[in-house]
């Protein structure tokens, strides 16, 4: 691949000589240069400045009018599903409740017996066009879960998916096995037998193939106790499996603890959180992942960012993208609601969708920033008047191109 040269460039966004996991206040400092240029070498950040210390060497990108920051690191979501799940959306509407939907069939279940009768190529190729599509929305790199297969060959069907997406794609892909999403209807009453078949009959082959970077765990209310999250996190830490796990979305049930007592790479969710919950993420080296679309969509408090952020913790923007509480993966729409709806600034929410995103997927060293040997993931948007805008003017298309790799997609 030949170098690239992009010059006059208007602002170049999160530049950074080395990166870290920020915390707190360094969320709000985005670091920016002014009328820059870039150069791409193998797809890798080469080089970067203002533009009166730019080489006169001949350009190959052209010039630019606006703004460059590095693609969304998008570290949640669950994008591999069949199908989709509108009717429920709609009996919400008419005021459904949980129950009501579950019990007409709805909920993680439903989306579970359509993953179990489509075919591997049928999920295949609509997570294909999903990921196409938040790539094209400015998504460089994605964490996907299975979970909703919840029998052996659903879950490794799943998992053999995004093993397939992560070869394909030239997105940086991590899998994350969510086999304890929920129970089956054959272990509603037996609990300890789905826990059983997790530990011994998923974890050895998906270790065996190699399908999962991560394990995750429904920790809540009616699905996932915390003693239950610590039996699976461990077994799955046994194959080096390290716990990415979603906990606190409805009831603070001691998801943190156990997850700190794992150390876990990251802790998503979290819109109920007690003040011992804040004081612990606070203390905690881990990222703490908020998933505001998902609250948005259930109609539910959104996550205290604010509180958390004051407070010194290491947080991270994510889509949760899944059929049920999150059917968008559009990581612009997620970082305009944390701004509008959560009160973060638009340097806090672009760090926590790129470099601290990054980190939640531990390529902290590989993306999320304009780093000099960082892949070249980029977004450049259409002319824009300043960064703010981009929150501001949400739901509008800013995008221009995206760059995966060093490559126009
Ligand atoms: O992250 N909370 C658990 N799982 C998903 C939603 C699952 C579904 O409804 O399909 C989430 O929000
Ligand atoms: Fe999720």
């Amino acid at each position: 691949m030949p170098s690239q040269i992009i010059t006059n460039i208007k602002q170049l966004v999160n530049v950074r000589e080395q990166t870290h996991l920020l915390r707190g206040e360094e969320l709000a400092h985005l670091p920016v240069i002014e009328n820059a240029y870039l150069i791409i070498e193998d797809g890798i950040i080469a080089e970067y400045g203002e533009m009166k210390d730019a080489p006169k060497v001949s350009a190959t990108g052209g010039d630019l009018e606006g703004i460059i920051l590095p693609a969304w690191c998008d570290s949640h979501t669950h994008l591999v599903f069949a199908g989709s799940r509108e009717n429920e959306f709609v009996d919400k509407i008419k005021g459904l409740s949980y129950a009501e939907i579950a019990a007409k069939g709805g909920g993680i279940l439903n989306s579970a017996k359509k993953l179990n009768q489509a075919s591997e190529d049928e999920l295949f190729n609509q997570a294909w066009k999903r990921l196409e599509e938040v790539s094209k929305l400015g998504t460089g790199a994605i964490e996907i879960k299975s979970g909703y297969g919840l029998s052996v060959e659903g879950e490794l069907k799943m998992l053999r998916v995004i093993k397939k997406l992560k070869e394909r794609s030239s997105l940086s892909i991590k899998s994350t096995f969510l086999g304890a999403h929920t129970y089956p209807i054959e272990y509603k009453e037996n609990h300890q037998g789905y826990i059983d078949l997790i530990i011994n009959e998923m974890l050895p082959i998906i270790a065996e193939e190699k399908l999962a970077d991560y394990i995750d765990v429904f920790c809540e209310k009616g699905f996932f106790s915390a003693e239950e999250t610590e039996t699976i996190c461990r077994a799955g830490m046994q194959y080096g499996l390290k716990p990415k796990l979603h906990v606190n979305q409805l009831n603070s049930i001691g998801g943190i603890e156990t997850g700190i007592k794992l150390n876990a790479v990251s802790l998503d969710h979290l819109e109920t959180l007690t003040e011992t919950d804040i004081a612990l993420l606070t203390k905690w080296k881990g990222v703490s992942t908020l998933l505001p679309t998902a609250a948005f969509f259930l109609r539910m408090p959104l996550q205290p960012a604010r509180q958390l952020i004051d407070s010194g913790a290491a947080i991270a923007l994510a889509s949760d993208y899944n059929p049920g509480s999150s059917p968008s993966g559009n990581m612009n729409f997620v970082v305009a609601l944390s701004c509008i709806q959560m009160r973060m600034l638009p340097e806090e929410a672009i760090n926590a969708a790129t470099i601290n995103g990054a980190y939640a997927m531990e390529l902290g060293n590989e993306l999320g920033g304009i780093t000099v040997g960082k892949k070249a993931n980029l977004i450049f948007t259409k002319p824009i008047p300043s960064l703010a805008y981009l929150p501001y003017s949400f739901g509008n298309n800013l995008i221009d191109k995206v760059m995966i790799g060093g490559e126009f997609i």
